[in-house]
């Protein structure tokens, strides 16, 4: 099978093209914008693409013919989404409309990544039939996104998914293991959310249901996630226990406090159950994943 992923120097496209290599039935063919920045670069075609340039989408669309396609590229800052309006809706919305006509055009199956935060998060956790409220701007686009490949004549596939941990090649891109990670070890205060609930998700996990979506051309939405459902903090307090370090620099503080520019859903999580018998979905926990990254980081 010919897979085309977008966004492939991101935290998920990056664990995709691990996922691949080696896989003799996958012909895997990255794209990002700018210079590839993954470390391996043998066993896949990379092309730079830059999703909101629609005659650029149409031309590796029409070169590659892809069977399907895994858009994991996306404006994920979600306070930044709050300002700058207009580039989130570009990305996060127009852009997957260009991805929807070059699909329906070669016929490719199209695997969109979303996010929890299409629900309110009042009512946590949420299986893939529960009614949507997006509380902010990004969470908007992501709903709009979905909408345009629910309403669409192509084979489409929603993955939502929670808070994406891992470690990307040139290490450059933060989450919120390595944010209290990082600052912890440098003896820095951090503020963390207390009333906010999520089930952190590991990005080879994730990597692997967006492959299984595509070979086993599964269709509809899946919820994909890590399988424990804690508050923020508590993550933030296994982080710094795993990694040895002094968890009282962690300031409880409630989302009322923090006041950040996004409204963020109190309570998310998902049900797992249809993305663990149509994907063959089995999350590692959220220790296991530490141990993974910890292995990584010794490479740096
Ligand atoms: N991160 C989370 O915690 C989280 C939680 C829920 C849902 N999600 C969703 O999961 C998906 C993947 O998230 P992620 O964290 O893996 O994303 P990410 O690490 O931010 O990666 C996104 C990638 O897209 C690339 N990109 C930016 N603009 C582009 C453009 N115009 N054309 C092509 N590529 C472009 C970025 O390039 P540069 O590296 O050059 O900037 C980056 O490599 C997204 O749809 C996101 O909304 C994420």
């Amino acid at each position: 099978m010919k897979i085309l992923i977008t966004g492939s120097n991101g935290m998920t496209g990056q664990k995709i093209i691990y996922v691949c290599h080696g896989k003799s039935n996958i012909q895997l063919i990255a794209t990002s914008k700018g210079a590839n920045r993954t470390q391996l670069k043998d066993g896949y075609i990379y092309e730079s693409l830059d999703i909101t340039n629609e005659s650029e989408v149409e031309a590796i669309f029409k070169k590659h013919q892809p069977d399907a396609v895994i858009n994991t590229a996306a404006f994920t800052n979600v306070d930044a989404c709050e300002t700058k309006r207009g580039e989130c809706k570009k990305l996060n919305v127009e852009a997957v409309e260009y991805l929807i006509k070059s699909c329906e055009k070669y016929n490719a199956h199209l695997i969109h990544l979303s996010t929890d935060f299409v629900f309110n998060g009042e009512n946590g956790p949420y299986i893939e039939t529960d009614t949507p409220e997006p509380q902010s701007y990004y969470a908007q686009s992501k709903y709009d996104s979905e909408q345009l490949l629910i309403k669409s004549k192509i084979k489409w596939t929603i993955i939502r998914t929670i808070i994406i941990y891992g470690v990307v090649d040139d290490n450059s891109r933060s989450n919120l293991v390595l944010w209290v990670k990082n600052n912890l070890e440098k003896k820095q205060k951090i503020n963390v959310i207390s009333d906010q609930f999520r089930s952190p998700t590991l990005a080879e996990d994730l990597a692997g249901a967006c492959i299984n979506a595509a070979l086993k051309k599964a269709t509809g939405i899946y919820h994909v996630s890590g399988k424990e459902l804690m508050s923020i903090i508590d993550i933030a307090k296994i982080v710094a226990d795993f990694f040895g370090l002094d968890a009282s620099h962690i300031n409880s503080v409630t989302s009322a406090q923090l006041n950040q520019p996004a409204k963020r859903p109190p309570v998310t999580g998902f049900i797992l159950t249809k993305a663990k018998h149509d994907l063959d979905y089995h999350p590692k926990s959220f220790l296991e994943g530490l141990n993974l990254i910890k292995s990584q980081l010794e490479k740096f």
